[in-house]
């Protein structure tokens, strides 16, 4: 149908409509016809077979969800810069000359926040030139777009470029899911889950169970789509997306702005969900058009109306359903420490009294990839000019991120740059800064032992996140609430319902009003941060690697599994949470990313000892203490492999490769858990190391550092290819020489178990090409 397909211009930026609907017809065959989510419409037309993938279920879709893995040909790759690194160094071991899917690589992640965007960005580039170079050099390479430092942040650009109704995208942050607000599935992946799709390898993935979100009602006032987000994140808790997809649907969904849509799919991650998304609305034809994407929005129009894509099917079945009123919904404050502690704005002062949190906030920061659209920016504008008429001013400081190049320049167009900046903001570069502990604060150090609270627009909260500092709460709210708070700096404080007292009296503001999208459209600000919207690749470009960098280190392959079963000693017991960032911390580690031996420094560094209270402490079999990475080097070099013992939702937060690939750099065999977030349990198998979790949590009880670890029946577990997951013995030897059996669980596919034959998924892909 050529009303499905777009001019040559654009044929990069759209999903093949026409080939997915196809696919989706052999789906409706295999499945009988049962009514799909949009989710799985979108999936599942992303199938390489889906008689290989589904045929097995009999066309009982809960046979499926939860159940089956799905071969998947994503159609696109995003990466920042941070993970890009690992990902291309990976790539290149490959040997392929291009990639197998348009790719793009987006430098946000390494840029300071300090004074202001143009020190700070020529500060940066000037820090990590040798990284941005070696990007660059691999995007004309192998024909990936290269979005320079200062073009904006990772999600913002894919949002306004390449997020399109019924894609499915890849992209090497936790965050991809931002995407999902343009009716996209995009999914954040380690460096090596990228690589199969670069590739083009099959991209495997167990399908998700799908968690359906009814929004009813319209957002008014004060509440806005942060609040949808912060509130779920209240009910779900941070493991309670786990292994779904969320999908949004109902009336409510018609009163958010496309912008909106992708803060509260960004947020999805927050909840361990896969990915979110959207059914095609009027606000995303609109935002299409708005970005220049006209031909698009009307091949989406007709993939939705003429095939009946884009959409659920009527009486979809959902595994669950969470109601949500936006007429009734209030703002949310969600911290400290943890993204799912969510607090009515009502009850907020009170309950910061009664957990005895600071009773002053020290700084407001908006932006991030979460809430930079020209929307938020617009009804943050709305209240500086509100205050600005009272004559009041910030009482605390004020920072702000532009999303994106186009948002920056757009919001300066409009005078929301200016109006920031005589009220006191520092305007930072269009990229991650403090939101990812790039953060160069001033006026609190990081060693401060006195608890602080910032107020953000951010996503993240985990200890140390912003400014390297353990005892700074951030508290995550909507810009609207971050940016009234800075005028009145009291935790007490409820702009809905409170006043501030004013030399001319007592001032309250009234509810925020911003813009969907501009009134004179966007404008794209200075060409130098747009890159080549066709790259080519060419094989001439030599990139290189010095052998005495301390920033990039070519990768030497994983050794490939010996046949035998696996002998282990524990290394540590972790206690309580042990995310991301406590197995492979950010901040300044950030400039080792490319560098597997020196990031390896930082393995699992945040984590407490269950044993001893301590954090970032281990203990050799004679005694003597270490920090944890220092053992894990020691035991590297004695040939000593070693197994970690954790709790709950090991791995949760970024998608942070390092966080697999150090433990296995340093002579990890297994990570033993009681449960594991979902990226990171697959970013382990990427790397061959062994996940498994206690098929009876109880278990983790009896197990010490120091006790011997062997695996029973791995070779009988090998040799069935995985069976799709099951259980494992193990053999535990304390050091009084007792014994006893251990049952486990492990997810391992036929070709997880190739992976860990072949010592990592790298290897298996150079195999594959070779052979
Ligand atoms: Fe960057 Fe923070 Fe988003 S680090 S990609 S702005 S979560």
């Amino acid at each position: 149908d050529a009303s499905l397909s777009v001019p040559s211009e654009y044929q990069a930026r759209c999903p093949p409509y026409a080939k997915l609907i196809n696919t989706l017809g052999q789906v409706r065959e295999v499945t009988g016809n049962k009514p799909l989510t949009l989710a799985e419409k979108i999936l599942y037309s992303h199938l390489v077979d889906p008689v290989e993938s589904l045929g097995s279920a009999n066309g009982d879709l809960s046979k499926i969800r939860g159940q089956q893995y799905l071969k998947l040909n994503p159609d696109r790759v995003a990466m920042q810069d941070a993970s890009a690194q690992t990902a291309l160094l990976q790539f290149m071991t490959t040997q392929m000359p291009s990639t197998c899917v348009p790719a793009s690589i987006h430098c946000d992640h390494l840029i300071v926040g300090k004074d202001g965007a143009d020190q700070d960005l020529t500060s940066s580039i000037a820090t990590n030139k040798e990284v941005f170079d070696f990007l660059q050099s691999c995007g004309e390479k192998y024909g990936i777009q290269f979005w320079g430092p200062g073009s904006g942040i990772i999600h913002q650009i894919v949002l306004e470029n390449f997020s399109v109704p019924g894609l499915m995208m890849l992209g090497t942050d936790s965050h991809t899911p931002n995407a999902g607000g343009l009716g996209a599935i995009a999914i954040g992946v380690g460096g090596a889950d990228a690589v199969d799709a670069l590739t083009g390898t099959p991209w495997e993935l167990k399908a998700p169970k799908i968690l359906g979100v009814k929004l009813v009602g319209e957002l008014s006032g004060w509440s806005s789509p942060k609040d949808v987000i912060t509130y779920l994140a209240g009910l779900l808790t941070v493991r309670g997306g786990t292994g779904h997809i969320i999908e949004y649907f109902g009336e409510g969904v018609k009163s958010l702005s496309c912008t909106g849509m992708a803060t509260i799919c960004n947020m999805g991650a927050e909840v361990g969900a896969t990915t979110s998304t959207f059914p095609y609305q009027d606000a995303h034809r609109r935002y299409l058009q708005q970005t220049n994407r006209g031909p698009i929005a009307d091949a989406a129009d007709v993939a939705l109306n003429k095939y009946n894509f884009l959409k659920a099917d009527e009486g979809a079945d959902y595994d669950q359903i969470i109601e949500i009123n936006l007429n009734t919904l209030e703002p949310h404050v969600n911290g400290p420490f943890t993204p799912d502690l969510s607090t009515p704005i009502s009850v907020f002062g009170k309950t910061a009294q009664t957990e005895k949190w600071p009773s002053t906030v020290s700084a407001g920061l908006i932006g991030s990839c979460t809430n930079s659209s020209y929307q938020d920016m617009s009804r943050a504008a709305s209240i500086i000019r509100q205050a600005e008429n009272a004559g009041i001013k910030p009482k605390i400081p004020f920072f702000v991120t532009p999303g994106s190049e186009k948002i920056r320049a757009t919001i300066e167009r409009d005078g929301l740059i200016d109006l920031f900046e005589r009220n006191g903001a520092i305007v930072l570069a269009n990229a991650c800064g403090p939101c990812i502990g790039q953060w160069d604060r001033t006026d609190v150090s990081k060693t401060s032992t006195e608890s602080n609270a910032i107020f953000t627009s951010f996503n993240r909260n985990f200890r140390a996140r912003n400014d390297g500092n353990r005892n700074t709460m951030n508290f995550l709210t909507s810009p609207d609430i971050v940016t009234a708070m800075i005028y009145s700096g009291d935790m007490n404080y409820n702009p809905i319902t409170d006043s501030i007292k004013t030399e001319s009296g007592d001032f309250k503001f009234t509810p925020p009003k911003g813009d969907e999208l501009p009134g004179s459209g966007f404008i794209d600000g200075r060409a130098e941060f747009y890159p080549d919207p066709n790259p080519k690749p060419n094989a001439e470009v030599e990139i290189n690697v010095s052998p005495s960098s301390d920033r990039l280190q070519i990768l030497e392959p994983f050794a490939p599994w010996s046949g035998e079963e696996l002998d282990t000693t524990v290394l540590l017991k972790v206690e309580g949470k042990c995310t991301t960032d406590h197995i492979s911390a950010a901040g300044v580690w950030l400039k080792y990313k490319g560098h597997l031996e020196n990031i390896s420094y930082n393995t699992l560094i945040g984590a407490v000892n269950k044993e001893t209270g301590e954090v970032n402490k281990a203990y050799d079999l004679d005694g003597s203490a270490h920090s944890i990475p220092e053992l894990m080097f020691k035991w590297k070099l004695e040939q000593r492999p070693w197994i970690v013992v954790a709790e709950h939702n090991y791995g949760e937060g970024s998608a942070r490769e390092h966080a697999a690939m150090s433990p296995r750099f340093t002579g990890g065999s297994i990570i033993l858990v009681k449960s594991f977030a979902r990226i990171h349990e697959t970013n382990l198998k990427k790397q061959g190391m062994l996940p498994l979790t206690f098929a009876d949590e109880a278990d983790y009880d009896k197990i010490s550092s120091g006790d011997k670890i062997s695996t029973v029946d791995l070779r009988d577990m090998i040799a069935k290819d995985g069976n799709n997951g099951g259980h494992l013995k193990l053999k535990v030897t304390k050091k009084d020489g007792s014994e006893f059996d251990l049952l486990c669980k492990h997810t391992m596919s036929k070709d997880q178990i190739d992976f860990f034959k072949a010592g990592s998924a790298i290897n298996y892909i150079g195999n594959l090409r070779k052979a």
